[in-house]
């Protein structure tokens, strides 16, 4: 527990907009005095499997699929029979956006690193029994786990994903993901840390890469080739009390 308190990203009382309170009525089914208790108790059992600061902040309250500007058209594309694969879905928060949206479950899958965050989804969204979106744990570094999907998808969803990495590893990911593609008209998109000026730095003991929006392309091009078109974007929110900077993305195979 005295990890859990001394993290620096580690915020005890659940800040909760009215968007997702709503949310937590509508979807999961529970009465406005239950939510703070609920999703701070499912919460802190994620984080003891790993501190990310998407759970210590509690953003993982934010449906970061739905604040990117192409929502709309993702929505539409699942609605109309294209599959998505949402890369290291945590809790899956935008999963169950894009179900409460509309979009066909089957149309969805939803991949992370820990089993147990997916098993934590299901508890915080109460919806185990009734979900009928297809989950799988594996390894982005694995290659008998990329045989499932790859060449399966028409959509990738990389939201805080690719940042987690090294460069050299993310260059590993940018090949993997493309690969999931199943064909021309594919989009990839995403949004995760980003810095004007592109740097490694130190984040839980180890190296991650933060892109600017030339440095994010010139690693994709030298990755998989000029078949695609990619906008990127830097902008900021005040994020962990401070104004960060994010790099939003998405790109086209063409
Ligand atoms: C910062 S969270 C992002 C969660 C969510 N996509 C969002 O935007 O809120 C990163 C997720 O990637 C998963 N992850 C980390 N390394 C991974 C790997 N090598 N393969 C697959 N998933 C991984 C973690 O378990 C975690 O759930």
């Amino acid at each position: 527990m005295a990890m859990v308190e001394n993290n620096e990203f580690y915020v005890d009382v659940p800040c909760i907009d009215c968007t997702t309170r709503k949310f937590y009525s509508d979807y999961v089914g529970l009465v406005p005095d239950e939510v703070e208790t609920h999703v701070k108790r499912v919460r802190d059992k994620a984080y003891k499997i790993y501190p990310y600061p998407c759970l210590g902040q509690y953003s993982f309250n934010e449906f970061s699929l739905a604040m990117l500007p192409d929502y709309l058209e993702v929505l539409q594309r699942v609605k109309d029979g294209d599959k998505i694969l949402d890369l290291g879905c945590c809790l899956g928060q935008n999963i169950r956006k894009l179900v409460a949206d509309g979009a066909p479950p089957e149309n969805i899958v939803g991949t992370d690193l820990q089993q147990d965050f997916i098993n934590f989804g299901y508890e915080m969204y109460g919806d185990q029994e009734k979900l009928k979106v297809s989950f799988t744990a594996g390894d982005i570094f694995n290659e008998s786990f990329h045989q499932t999907l790859t060449g399966h998808f028409d959509i990738v969803f990389a939201g805080n994903f690719i940042h987690l990495f090294d460069y050299n590893d993310q260059k590993r990911v940018m090949r993997q993901i493309a690969k999931f593609i199943r064909e021309k008209g594919g989009m990839i998109l995403g949004q995760q840390l980003g810095s004007t000026k592109p740097k490694e730095i130190i984040w839980s003991g180890r190296g991650i890469y933060l892109h600017n929006q030339e440095s994010f392309k010139q690693m994709w091009d030298e990755v998989n080739g000029k078949e695609w078109s990619l906008d990127a974007s830097l902008y900021q929110l005040e994020w962990a009390n401070s104004q960060t900077e994010f790099l939003r993305f998405v790109i086209r195979k063409l």
